[in-house]
């Protein structure tokens, strides 16, 4: 008998790991209506404040258990509402497993989908952006970002070609070094673009000073990458005590404590949080969801620290 129950259970196991992977809002219940957006500025669409980027975590090659555990990765982010994904053609086989976890989702997700040109070269800008496609298996990108303002001089004109030509909605600059600042500064001041993307977090806070406060003065959507400081955060504190007064901004763990600090920001469209585990991107899509801190409790989240 004990054999039976044990052979049937193998057998159920094996018939759900062949079902898609399925995902509904209703299940979320009231939950959805209370998911933080923000309008990308000067239009009327507007994206859930929690990303999810893809750096390293999404680069497992054509190992089949790693693409179906990313697949669960990428059918959490959907389930808990998630949207804007954002990689590059740096990130070796990122692109590629994005597209075959999509594919994987059942109903199709509504994705909003943000790649990168990085190629020194000007005459690769578009045959880079055909491959993108082809690997993310989509018809058109919305957002379409110049990866470390790499050539961007000789990009930044070809963007705009395939705008005017319906094939990608927005387009982006993107860094995450200080010493790119000064340029980046003067790409916002005198360019036609519409989002940046640059390093926000809890440990490096450079971007308070200028860029921030300039993206809101030209109405630039502002995306944040490594907002957990590419998880040297989660390792300093994962193991001191979260405050009780966390509660007060409806931060459960110390995921949604970093992620609630950006996100607040008045600048901030959204941060793009990367992992390769399920159980964190429950984590971190929880930060999308309940109050953001006001600004006496982000000054108060930054004494804890000091303290613990
Ligand atoms: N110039 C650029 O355009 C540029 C530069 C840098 C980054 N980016 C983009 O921004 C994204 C985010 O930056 P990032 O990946 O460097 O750093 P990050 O998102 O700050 O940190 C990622 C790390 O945090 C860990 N992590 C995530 N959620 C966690 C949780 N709930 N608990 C514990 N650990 C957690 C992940 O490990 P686990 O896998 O174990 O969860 C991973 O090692 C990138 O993936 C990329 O898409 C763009």
């Amino acid at each position: 008998m004990k054999n039976v129950i044990a052979r049937q259970r193998r057998q159920l196991i094996k018939a759900l790991a062949c079902l898609p992977l399925c995902w509904s809002f209703p299940t979320l219940g009231n939950l959805q209506s209370q998911q933080l957006t923000k309008l990308i500025p000067g239009t009327k669409e507007s994206l859930p404040q929690i990303g999810m980027g893809s750096w390293l975590t999404f680069n497992v090659g054509n190992n089949n258990s790693l693409r179906q555990a990313r697949a669960q990765v990428l059918n959490a982010f959907f389930q808990q509402g998630g949207k804007l994904i954002d990689s590059s053609p740096m990130y070796g086989s990122s692109e590629a497993v994005i597209g075959y976890c999509l594919q994987q989702q059942t109903p199709t997700p509504e994705l909003f989908s943000a790649s990168k040109t990085w190629t020194s070269h000007p005459e690769q800008t578009l045959s880079q952006f055909k491959h993108s496609l082809s690997l993310w298996t989509q018809q058109h990108f919305d957002l379409l970002q110049i990866h470390n303002l790499r050539a961007w001089q000789h990009h930044l004109p070809k963007l705009q070609q395939l705008k005017a030509q319906g094939k990608i909605r927005y387009i982006g600059i993107t860094t995450s070094h200080g010493r790119r600042h000064n340029e980046m500064e003067k790409i916002m001041q005198h360019q036609p673009i519409d989002f940046v993307q640059f390093s926000y977090n809890m440990s490096n806070r450079d971007v308070e000073q200028r860029l921030l406060p300039l993206a809101i003065e030209k109405g630039l959507a502002v995306i944040i990458n490594r907002p957990l400081d590419g998880g040297k955060l989660m390792q300093r504190f994962e193991h001191k005590p979260l405050p009780a007064w966390a509660k007060e901004f409806d931060c459960f763990n110390w995921a949604q404590f970093f992620l609630k600090f950006v996100i607040s920001h008045p600048a901030v469209t959204c941060a793009i949080p990367a992992t390769s585990q399920v159980a964190h991107m429950r984590e971190n899509m929880g930060a999308s969801y309940g109050r953001l801190p006001t600004p006496e409790l982000r000054q108060k989240m930054f004494s804890y620290l000091d303290s613990v």
